[in-house]
This record gives C-alpha cells, sequence and structure tokens, in this order.
C-alpha cells in the first residue's frame, strides 16, 4: 500500500467522525441513568431553583455539579440494570383510575407508623455517603427532612457519624444496618443509634452480591469510587469482583440482634411473601419491600410487582414500606393503593441534595408530596384512609 492510501485508510472524514462521537454519546452510561424524560436535553441552559417542577428536573444539576465518578455512583444499577429499568417501567403497568371531585387543599396525608405520627407517608431511604455530594451530607438531609417533617433513614455508611447527624437537626430519624458477621460487632453502633434517638433499626438484608459495572469502567479510567471484594474470612477474594461480603446472612441473624435492639426492627430487602413471613418467624416487626433501587441481584423484579404478595403475605401485622425507583407523587400512590404504608426516597433525594444541598433535598421532598396530595384529589380520596385497591388496575407483564 503506497503512503498517500495509508493515509487515505487511515484517516476519517467529518461525517465518520460526527457517527463516531454519536456512537460514543449514545453508548455513554449516562444517557440511559434513567428511562424518564430528561429535561435538559433541549434546553441551552440549566434550570434555576425557582424554575424546577418535578424530581427529574434535579438530576442533571446534581450530576453537573459531582465529578462522574460520584454521579455514577448513584445512578447505577447491578450488572445490565434491567431491575434499575424495570423499578421506573413497572409504574407503567399501574393506571390510576378515579373519579377526581376532591380539592387537592382538603387532601390529608396523615398517617402513623409505629405509633408516631407522620403527616405524609414519604421518608427517606437510608443512602450512604451523602457528602460526596454537599458538603454538608447527611446534616443537610436531616435538616430538609426537619424541615419537611418527613423522617430520614440513615445508612449505616454514612459520611457523618450518626451521633453527629442526631445533633444537626430535631426531626425523627431511623438508623439502618448492615449488619456484621461478627455479632458482637454489632452491639455498639446499635446502642450508639438507640441512644441518640433512632426510633427504629432497619437490617439490610439485600445486596449480597452486587456487582457494579459502571464502577469498574470508572477504574478503568484512572477514577477510584469503591473498594470491590475486601478479603476477609468470610469474604474470600473474587476474580470477577462480586463482592461476597454480605453472603453469610441467614434468617437467625434477626434472633441474635434482637436482644440488642429495644426499639422497631425492620427488615429492608424483602421481595417475597415467604421472605416476609420469615422475617416475622424471627422477631421483625416492619418489612421494607426493596431490591435496592436496582442494586442488589440483577433481573430481580421490580418492588411494584411484588408488594401485593409480601402485603397479603404480611396481612397486617406489621407495616410494609417500600422503595425503588419511586420519583412521582402518583408513584406513591400506586404503591399505597397495592398495600404500602409507606414510602421511601433514595436517589431523588440524592438528586436534589446533590443539586442545590439542603434547600435542593427540601424541595423534593415538598414537590413529591405536593404530587400526591394532586394525584389523591383527581382519583377523588381525600385521606389515605380511603386509598385502597379500587383506584389501581395493574396491567404487570
Ligand atoms: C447511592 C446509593 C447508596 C445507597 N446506600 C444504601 C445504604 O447505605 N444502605 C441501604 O440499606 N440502602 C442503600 N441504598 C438503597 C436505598 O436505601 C434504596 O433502597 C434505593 O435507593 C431505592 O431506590 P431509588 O434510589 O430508585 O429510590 C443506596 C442507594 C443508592 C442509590
Amino acid at each position: 500500500m503506497s503512503k498517500a492510501e495509508q493515509q487515505w485508510r487511515g484517516d476519517i472524514s467529518r461525517r465518520q467522525a460526527l457517527a463516531g462521537l454519536g456512537t460514543f454519546l449514545a453508548a455513554s452510561p449516562l444517557l440511559h441513568a434513567q428511562r424518564d424524560p430528561w429535561p435538559l436535553g433541549s434546553h441551552r441552559r440549566f434550570m434555576s431553583f425557582d424554575e424546577i417542577r418535578d424530581v427529574f428536573d434535579f438530576e442533571p444539576l446534581f450530576r453537573a455539579n459531582v465529578p462522574l465518578a460520584i454521579y455514577d455512583y448513584t445512578a447505577h444499577g447491578t450488572e445490565s440494570e434491567f431491575t434499575l429499568y424495570r423499578n421506573r417501567d413497572a409504574f407503567d403497568w399501574v393506571q390510576l383510575i378515579g373519579g377526581g371531585g376532591v380539592d387537592p387543599n382538603t387532601v390529608d396525608t396523615s398517617t402513623e407508623l409505629f405509633g408516631r405520627p407522620m403527616p405524609s407517608p414519604i421518608m427517606l431511604a437510608p443512602t450512604s455517603r451523602q457528602r460526596d455530594l454537599h458538603p454538608d451530607g447527611e446534616l443537610a438531609m436531616h435538616r430538609a427532612a426537619t424541615t419537611t417533617s418527613t423522617t430520614m433513614i440513615v445508612s449505616n455508611a454514612s459520611s457523618f457519624p450518626f451521633t453527629r447527624i442526631a445533633e444537626a437537626a430535631e426531626g425523627p430519624l431511623w438508623y439502618q444496618l448492615y449488619a456484621r458477621s461478627d455479632i458482637e460487632a454489632n452491639r455498639q453502633p446499635l446502642a450508639e443509634g438507640q441512644e441518640v434517638g433512632a426510633q427504629t433499626i432497619m437490617v439490610t438484608i439485600d445486596q449480597q452480591a452486587s456487582y457494579y459495572e459502571r464502577d469498574l469502567h470508572v477504574r478503568h479510567t484512572g477514577g477510584s469510587v469503591r473498594r470491590v471484594a475486601r478479603r476477609t474470612p468470610n469474604n474470600p477474594p473474587n476474580p470477577y469482583r462480586v463482592g461476597a461480603g454480605r453472603l453469610w446472612y441467614e434468617w437467625e441473624l434477626f434472633d441474635k440482634l434482637r436482644p440488642m435492639i429495644e426499639v422497631p426492627m425492620l427488615a429492608k430487602g424483602i421481595l417475597t411473601g415467604e421472605g416476609a413471613k420469615l422475617c416475622l418467624d424471627h422477631g421483625v416487626e416492619g418489612i421494607v419491600v426493596s431490591n435496592h433501587g436496582g442494586r442488589a441481584i440483577d433481573y430481580g423484579p421490580s418492588t411494584l410487582e411484588v408488594l401485593e404478595e409480601v402485603v397479603t403475605a404480611v396481612d397486617g401485622r406489621v407495616p410494609v414500606l417500600i422503595d425503588s425507583g419511586f420519583r412521582r407523587g402518583a408513584d406513591v400512590l400506586k404503591a399505597l393503593a397495592l398495600g404500602a404504608d409507606a414510602v421511601c426516597l433514595g436517589r431523588a433525594s440524592r438528586w436534589g441534595l446533590g443539586a442545590f444541598g439542603e434547600p435542593g433535598a427540601q424541595k423534593v421532598i415538598e414537590i413529591v408530596n405536593a404530587e400526591l396530595k394532586q394525584a389523591m384529589a383527581s382519583v377523588g380520596v381525600s385521606s389515605l384512609a380511603e386509598i385502597d385497591r379500587s383506584i389501581v388496575k395493574t396491567n404487570f407483564p
């Protein structure tokens, strides 16, 4: 091949270059992070705080504020992210039916959990390392929760210690635990949490073998997001980096933790009726239907699809909470109609915090609450007691 031909073969045309750039962008994980309208896609500038209308508006602002590795850590799901998408798809399979005729200003969303009144069934799910999103991290999230009288569940893997978060504001706090296999090692964090006012302890039992491909990709490009498999006797090294750190869980865990817990104990990460019944057999007093926002096992069902099965199995004996994929007030209403007692917001609260700090987190909570009231008015119910199965029609595949 002559030199000229070599150069001709090696050169790319402007069209090819643009096509290559387009392909790169289309394949970018950023663009399929959430299967929902991407509001800023058609805008030339970012929205201001006052222009924000719904929770999705926060995501691109959050993304713009943080390094890619931090954004990915919040956005990603396990492996192919099937369950991450399915969590959102599931809301399309539930229709809301109703007659209206209720003024949203008269709608009352108040409820009660474990004997404590709450102005709304919307809560904040435990999510780790919030200081990555904003310097005030969980302190700001707690203040936002307090301002809106919302219960915040603090992650065991928070950036600030639980005691410090508890000091930041006055609102109700729950404590989430990733139990350690050395059962005695759980005693101190549990005692500390309860001493400074944790109203319940939520023990997370999913995410037993999660594997975030986006993290691996970030590592390949020089970033460093999180350690994957730690070498401990219970966590043998795994060449495919599927962290086995939590694979030791058994139902007896709840029996072992029970003597250390004086407040209600909940299990987070339940997806079957049978699992819920086993929890109750082992002293659990509240169930959280969760797939960790698509971050536990991939190709599992969305939480909305399995909610009724769990509610039926529990049969009113303990409260049933749900999370994974909730972004709108109408999403919350659908879960309440299928039997949930409360709904927790995970990524939505992180987007708000990451976009604008405390005011952002507060606004997220206010928006979803306002949407819930509007959705309730639209289907013609004015209190949570009036919500029942008749306001939804499900069409799960
Ligand atoms: C970035 C991130 C960190 C999380 N950290 C924790 C955690 O420390 N403990 C826990 O029990 N769940 C954790 N979760 C799961 C949430 O509690 C919740 O189940 C999930 O976010 C719900 O899905 P959603 O984000 O689609 O709302 C985390 C979720 C995300 C997105």
